[in-house]
This record gives structure tokens, sequence and C-alpha cells, in this order.
């Protein structure tokens, strides 16, 4: 048994904290590189209907039962499931929910990397003149490159662990009120700028208008996925953050103003970017080459681009690093209760392998180009892996757990704060946890493993 003091465990210390931290957690990549993206393929408006029956009857209850294990328990992912159920194997979607950890760390620290050369490149005025060709070859040689990748890697690393290091209340709830709001106001700032470009309605009228004829079956497995990744839920990292808020925080509130962070984000980094895309007569394209390739191109043509690129870059550093960090608390937490080492033990430990591992990532299209399995890099695999695998069976089994063996009461009593608070939705939340959200998931597994085809 763990040896670790559990009446000294860190806390969040406000309201706002919780949210800041926990927003700061979902708002990430996803929601400005893969999200806008998505919209707009996928039928805009008709898309986005979707979305937000997806996150209101899946992604909240999931978030909610989350925040509820790790609050009830007040332990890490593993410790959690010991705790509530003890002598029974759930400790292993806990489990399960560290080795996500590591592998979401892995390549997202070092998308994130590649951020930091981005800014450094904006600085230096590296993309000045270049044809969409050029930065292509430009991004590409990059990213094949050993020692830049790796390099940039390890200061994202490095930030993540100083924040870290601070303490929940010190390093991540402090760092987040500030890096959030900040996030915020760029962001509104590159929406006006977006909007206000001659031609920028093509981009929106792209985003949002609705067409019902490119819904599929598809369509809403797709929107699961990204709703699962873009809330950080099914490994765990809420049932962390969950076991740090205070007892008389309501849960059901706080999932639901974070989701709806989380979305608008969203949707207001499609309006920063796709209005200044159709401005300059660019087809869209997603992922890394929209933000590695396209936008770069784009930002070079514009007036006052290069201040447009450095903030975008900017927001996507501080976007992945208020991510990361709740990534690997996830890992600290594990390691320093679990294994009852001292937390900064376990934040050396947990980022020294992390170097081992990141780096890996980081060199997947250079030095580690020929390492492959099921003929995916280890940056694709780590990537596949994780959001079509981990998160959503964790989020199954959570829900499982949650639905189905906890009792009703104790969850009852979680969220309503030992019955001080009036539930008024419980009954919908209860349905969601037994019926809607494991069917859901269960059906995207299926379609996913080509058993059943929508
Ligand atoms: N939600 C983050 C994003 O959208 C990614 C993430 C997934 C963070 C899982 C933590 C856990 O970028």
């Amino acid at each position: 048994m763990s040896g670790f003091d559990f009446s000294k465990r860190d806390s969040f210390g406000s309201r706002m904290g919780v949210i800041m931290a926990a927003a700061g957690s979902a708002v990430g990549l996803g929601n400005i590189w893969r999200f806008p993206y998505i919209l707009g393929e996928n039928g805009g408006g008709a898309f986005l209907i979707i979305y937000l029956v997806i996150v209101f009857a899946i992604g909240i209850p999931v978030m909610m039962s989350e925040l509820l294990i790790g609050r009830r328990s007040q332990r890490n992912p593993v410790g959690a499931f010991r705790a509530l159920a003890p002598g029974k194997p759930w400790y292993l979607v806990g489990m399960m929910g560290i080795v996500a950890a590591f592998m979401i760390l892995a390549f997202y620290t070092a998308v994130a990397g590649w951020t930091l050369e981005y800014i450094y490149q904006t600085l230096i005025g590296g993309f000045v003149g270049k044809s969409s060709g050029e930065l292509t070859v430009m991004f590409d040689s990059f990213r094949s490159e050993s020692l830049r990748p790796a390099l940039w890697f390890s200061v994202f690393m490095l930030a993540t662990s100083a924040i870290v290091w601070g303490g929940v209340r010190k390093g991540i709830e402090k760092s987040t009120k500030i890096m959030m709001p900040l996030l915020f106001v760029i962001l509104i700032l590159m929406c006006i700028k977006a909007l206000t470009l001659p031609g920028a309605g093509k981009g929106v009228e792209f985003l949002f208008r609705p067409d019902f004829s490119k819904i599929t079956g598809n369509t809403v497995l797709m929107a699961l996925g990204q709703a699962f990744f873009s809330l950080s839920i099914g490994m765990g990292t809420l049932i962390t953050y969950g076991s740090y808020i205070p007892k008389d925080n309501k849960l059901g509130s706080t999932a639901v103003q974070v989701s709806m962070i989380d979305l608008l984000v969203a949707v207001l980094a499609g309006v920063a970017i796709f209005p200044a895309v159709f401005a300059f007569g660019i087809s869209p394209s997603s992922g890394e080459s929209l933000t590695f390739i396209v936008l770069p191109g784009i930002f070079q043509q514009m007036t006052g681009g290069m201040i447009f690129a450095f903030s975008f870059f900017f927001l996507l550093a501080i976007a992945a690093l208020t991510s990361t960090i709740s990534v690997l608390e996830v890992i600290v937490a594990y390691f320093s209760e679990q294994l009852n080492m001292k937390r900064r033990t376990a934040i050396i430990l947990a980022t020294g392998s992390m170097f081992i591992l990141g780096i890996s990532a980081s060199l997947s299209w250079g030095m580690m180009s020929n390492v492959k399995l099921f003929r995916l890099n280890i940056f694709d695999l780590f990537n596949f892996t994780t959001a079509n695998i981990l998160l959503p069976l964790g989020g199954l089994l959570i829900v499982a757990f949650l639905g189905w063996f906890l009792p009703g009461r104790d969850s009852k009593d979680e969220l309503s704060n030992a019955g001080t608070l009036r539930l008024r939705y419980y009954s919908l939340y209860r349905f969601a946890v037994r019926y809607l959200a494991p069917l859901a998931i269960a059906l995207v597994f299926l379609n996913g493993l080509g058993l059943l085809k929508f």
C-alpha cells in the first residue's frame, strides 16, 4: 500500500481557478487546428448542431463522471478506482489512463515544440517571400532534422515540468488563471482582424452554412472522437483535476462551463482562421499543413501579417501548455501517490521518461523515421492509439463504472455536495451514463473496428 500522506494533498483554491485549469486542459491544439476544419468540411452549421448534441448528451456526462470519481476518492486515476472499488479490476481503467497520458504527452508536446520553432521563424522573418512550395519544403525539412525538433520538444517539456513543479495551486492554477484570459484576448483580436479582411464572408460561410447532405453516420463518429479529445475526457485528466476540487464546488455546472468554453474557443478559432484563408483565395486544409504551411503563406501576404503570425503561434503554444500540464499532472499524481515518491522526484522521473518517449516522437520524420509499427511512425502510432482507442475505451469504462458499478446514492451524494444542492437534471445524467453514452461509444468502436458499418 502507498505510504503517501493524503492529508497533505494540494487542491485548487478558487472556483475561477478550477474553471481555468480544467478549461485550460480542454482548450488546446485540438480546438485550434482540428475542430475548425472538421466543422467546415462536414456540413458547417449542421455539424455544429450534431457536435452540440454530442457534447451535451455524452461529453458533459462523461466529464461529470470523471470529476465525481476524482473528488469522491481524492486520488489519482489508479488510486481512485482502487479506493472506490477495492479488490476489483477497475483500477486497470486508471492504468490505461496513465499509459494514454505518456503517449499523448509525447506526440502532443512534439507538436507544441513545432509552434516554438514557428514563433522563432516569425521573429527572424523566416517566412517572408516564400512561396507555398518553399513553405512546404521548409516544414518538411524542419521535421526531418534531428536536432531542432528534439530541442524544441525539450524546451516545451521543461516549461511544462516547471509549472507542475510549482504544485497544483501555485503552479497549475496560478498559471492557467493568467494564460487562459490571455488566450481569449489574443483570439478575439485575431477574429476581429480576420473578419475585417475583404472577402472574409466566404470563410464564415464555409464554417457555418448548414449542409445537411454532408451528414452521414461517419460524421457522427468523427464528432464523437473530436469531442473526447477536445474535452480531455476518457483518460483520467479530469479524475486527477477533480481530486483537487473543493467539496463545495458544483461539479455539474463546472462540467457545463468548461465544455462551453471549449466549444467557444473552437468556434472562435475557426472564425480567426477561415475568413483569412478564403480572403486569400486558398482552399482550406487541415491539421499540420494548415497550421504550418498554409497559414504562414497567408500571414506573409497580409498587412501586419507578422503580428498576426506571432499571435497565432503564441496562441497555439499557450493553448498547448495549459493542456500538457494537465497530462503531466496525471502521471505525477500517480507516481507520488501510488508509488509513494516525493512529488519532485515524481516530476523528475516523469520528465526524464518523457524525454525518451517525446524525443522519439519528435524524430518520427527524422532519425526515427524507420521505426514503424503497423506502418505508423512513433508519432502517428501514439496519436492514433490514444485518440481512437484508449480515450473512447476509457470513456466507455468510466461511464460503465458510474452507471452500473458505483452505487447510485454515492454519485448522487457527490454531485449534490452531500445533499445540499438540488439536482435538477439528475435523472437525465443517470440515463446518459447508464444507457446513452455507453451505447454511443460502443457504436463508435464497432464502426472503427469495421464490425459495423453505417
Ligand atoms: N483537450 C486537449 C486539446 O484539445 C488535448 C488533451 C487530450 C489534453 C487529453 C489532455 C488530455 O488539445
